[in-house]
């Protein structure tokens, strides 16, 4: 059993500070070795001693609480929770005068973090409704996953909220809504505060959760927005050195969070305590990070959309973005990712792809160096191509996970690049 109350106490805590302060402080104190040392360490075990039987005792039977065993809680998985937790919150206990408490849950993967919702929230016979566009393992998991357990997904159009309340209307039992913005690969928006209070008007019991992996809370906080749920890749931009896979859910409602656990309990997609360490270190540094990826996709979308051998760039921050004045409302920044789709289909995608120096050729996003990679052929392969076209992920589409390099470097290396299409 872990810590929570202490650790959502901290969280609480910390929520009257500005956003970078609680990126390096909150969660800190809460596993603090006795040596003193300023930076927290690393438990690095399965199990933990009980002083005595009747401790261990107590201990299962959840009378006291402690650490038993790490798939049920680390105080390095702690730390970083809390962490979290103090992000995500932002102005959420402001805006709720019942002092919402905020909890979150670190998981072995993103896709560990989603699958794990569903198992909690789902039974046979539910309904699900999702995201049009959606990371491609998520949309394999819900297309091909969930049905076979008898929970029928059905797809939203949620950045029209008309279609939003179409679908909510049809199905006012549906149990969950889930979806992402911006969407990977298209960076398509949903407002999510309105998407919100149409739902919730029309089905209060109806959660939301949004998939925040590409903004970050830095940029964005759903929860403040009306959303019950968040859910990140702590893959990306969280760690944001490209050195671990893991994921995190985030919730207002303190039954999610327990159904939550049972499934951590259960089916085991716990993190390595080694990898929230890096997480911890790596979310120290999210708001210096997110500025200078902004700043370095914006000037890459700029450039890209005047190249005379690219025919659309996908970018919030453009004003030709169809959603540019929502993502003006509804974030912070504009983010770091840009997709665009390239003249000459995958042909010249590849002869792009490996024309790239600087820019690294791989899957995953959100690093502090720059990555390119094909939808079509690589993290949306696993959808039908029919699927991907209803989707518009087409096979001259290119995703650049924009980083923090020298941002005359980035367009230099695209510009000679392009030059072999
Ligand atoms: C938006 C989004 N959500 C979820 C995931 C899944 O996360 P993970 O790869 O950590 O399982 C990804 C991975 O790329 C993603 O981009």
């Amino acid at each position: 059993m872990e810590d929570s109350k202490r650790k959502d106490a901290i969280a609480q805590f910390y929520l009257k500070y500005g956003f970078a302060t609680r990126c390096l402080h909150a969660g800190e104190k809460i596993a603090q070795p006795k040596s003193k040392a300023h930076t927290n360490a690393i438990f690095q075990t399965s199990t933990f001693t009980f002083d005595n039987a009747e401790e261990g005792a107590d201990l299962f039977a959840q009378r006291r609480e402690g650490f038993v065993y790490t798939r049920m809680g680390n105080p390095t998985v702690v730390v970083a929770e809390a962490k979290l937790n103090a992000l995500e919150g932002r102005e959420v206990k402001l805006a709720d005068p019942d002092n919402v408490r905020i909890t979150s849950l670190l998981f072995s993967s993103g896709m560990g973090a989603t699958s794990s919702l569903a198992y909690a929230l789902l039974q046979p016979g539910d309904v699900l409704l999702r995201g049009r566009v959606l990371y491609g393992s998520s949309d394999h998991f819900f297309v091909n996953v969930l049905p076979t357990f008898n929970i029928k997904q059905v797809i939203v159009d949620t950045e029209d909220p008309r279609e939003t309340e179409k679908a909510i209307k049809k199905y006012p039992k549906a149990k969950l809504l889930f979806f992402e913005t911006p969407t990977n690969p298209l960076l398509d928006l949903t407002d999510i505060a309105e998407t919100c209070r149409i739902v919730k008007q029309h089905s209060p019991d109806c959660m939301i959760c949004v998939d925040n992996t590409f903004a970050t809370p830095y940029l964005q906080n759903p929860l403040s927005l009306g959303a019950d749920i968040v859910m990140h890749s702590t893959t990306k931009y969280l760690s944001g050195h490209g050195t671990i896979v893991g994921g995190a859910l985030i919730t207002k409602h303190d039954w999610i969070k327990d159904a939550l656990y049972k499934v951590m309990k259960d089916h085991g997609p716990c993190p390595s305590p080694f990898d929230c360490w890096l997480l911890n270190l790596g979310m120290k540094t999210l708001p210096i990070r997110m500025e200078k990826h902004c700043a370095n996709a914006m000037a890459v979308a700029k450039f890209l959309e005047t190249h005379p051998k690219v025919a659309k760039v996908y970018f919030p921050g453009l004003p030709s973005h169809p959603a540019h004045e929502l993502a003006k409302k509804q974030m912070r920044g504009f983010g770091g990712m840009v997709a665009f789709d390239i003249k000459g289909g995958y042909e010249s995608a590849q002869k792009l792809m490996n024309h790239c120096h600087v820019i690294s050729l791989a899957v995953s996003l959100g690093c502090v160096d720059s990555l390119i990679q094909h939808p079509a052929s690589m993290t949306h392969s696993a959808m039908t191509p029919e699927a991907r076209a209803a989707a518009g992920i087409g096979d001259g589409l290119i995703r650049l996970s924009v980083g923090i390099e020298d941002e005359d470097d980035l367009i230099k290396d695209l510009d000679h690049a392009l030059k072999s299409c």
